[in-house]
């Protein structure tokens, strides 16, 4: 389970640009649970789930996996915990190391970063199986610099990097939003696939709403740093959803 309690955050603290984003902030998520965040935009979705990750820090609050307190804990090492797959199809990847190269890294869990002596023969044909249920034929240009890549291929490749370190929990912020409709089905149900087959807590912030009900178990809304709806999905329908977020929106 994933506990987060009292939660602030304030950006730009003692200045006039001083803007208060969450306030006594308290969630719960469930393991194995896919939770879908929703919002207008600046409502406060990534700043959740950077304090989530450790990019930043709260101001006041505390973060437990498991009973685990995270709230110390920095980003690299909350990373073995926590896994992140970003909305820019360059973020979580290295786009000037090859396919072969970013697996090695994101298979190295000592975190040294010094590729040649890393890259282990005997991983390659892991990575191959890893990445052939993906059906990109990325297996077969392991030696393809990552910039070389779609989006939708990167983007996968990201989500495979990300469930390599068998996280209790994976951060997905609006991972799809870049891609063609097309291409962000596809990724989409690879990640549905990988969360299955892994059981992983999943918090996913989307803008499509159809995306939150169709993968998500539950949705929490949010409203400038608050919770305004926070339902399974099965009690839930996408007309009700738009209606909400039409009617937040113009609030
Ligand atoms: N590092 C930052 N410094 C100052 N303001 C920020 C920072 N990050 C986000 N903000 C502001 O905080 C608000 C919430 O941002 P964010 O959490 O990114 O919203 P969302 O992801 O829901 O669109 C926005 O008004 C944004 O401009
Ligand atoms: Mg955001």
């Amino acid at each position: 389970m994933l506990e987060i309690k009292n939660l602030s955050k304030t950006y730009n603290k003692g200045t006039d640009m001083e803007k208060q984003i969450l306030n006594d902030f308290s969630l719960k998520i469930e393991e194995k649970t896919t939770l879908a965040i929703i919002g207008t935009n600046g409502c406060g979705k990534s700043t959740l789930m950077n304090l989530i990750g450790g990019n930043i820090l709260a101001d006041a609050g505390s973060i437990s996996l498991d009973g685990k307190d995270l709230s110390n804990i920095k980003e690299r090492k909350r990373s073995k915990y926590i896994a992140r797959v970003y909305q820019d199809p360059s973020m979580g990847v290295c786009p000037s190391l090859t396919i072969l190269e970013n697996m090695a890294l994101a298979d190295n869990k000592n975190g040294v970063y010094n590729l040649s002596p890393l890259i282990k023969r005997d991983r390659i044909n892991y990575y191959k199986d890893l990445l052939r249920p993906l059906d990109l034929n990325l297996e077969n240009i392991m030696d393809r610099k990552v910039k070389e890549l779609s989006g939708g291929q990167r983007q996968s490749l990201s989500l495979v990097m990300a469930a390599m370190k068998n996280p209790k929990v994976l951060l997905l912020d609006e991972h799809t939003a870049a891609l063609d409709p097309k291409t962000s089905k596809l990724v989409m149900e690879k990640t549905k696939d990988l969360i299955r087959e892994k059981s992983t807590t999943t918090i996913m912030i989307t803008h499509k709403l159809a995306d939150a009900l169709n993968y998500a178990d539950r949705v929490v809304m949010l409203k400038d740093g608050h919770i305004y709806l926070d339902k399974k999905t099965k009690d839930l329908n996408l007309d009700d959803l738009e209606n909400l977020y039409k009617e937040k929106e113009i609030q």
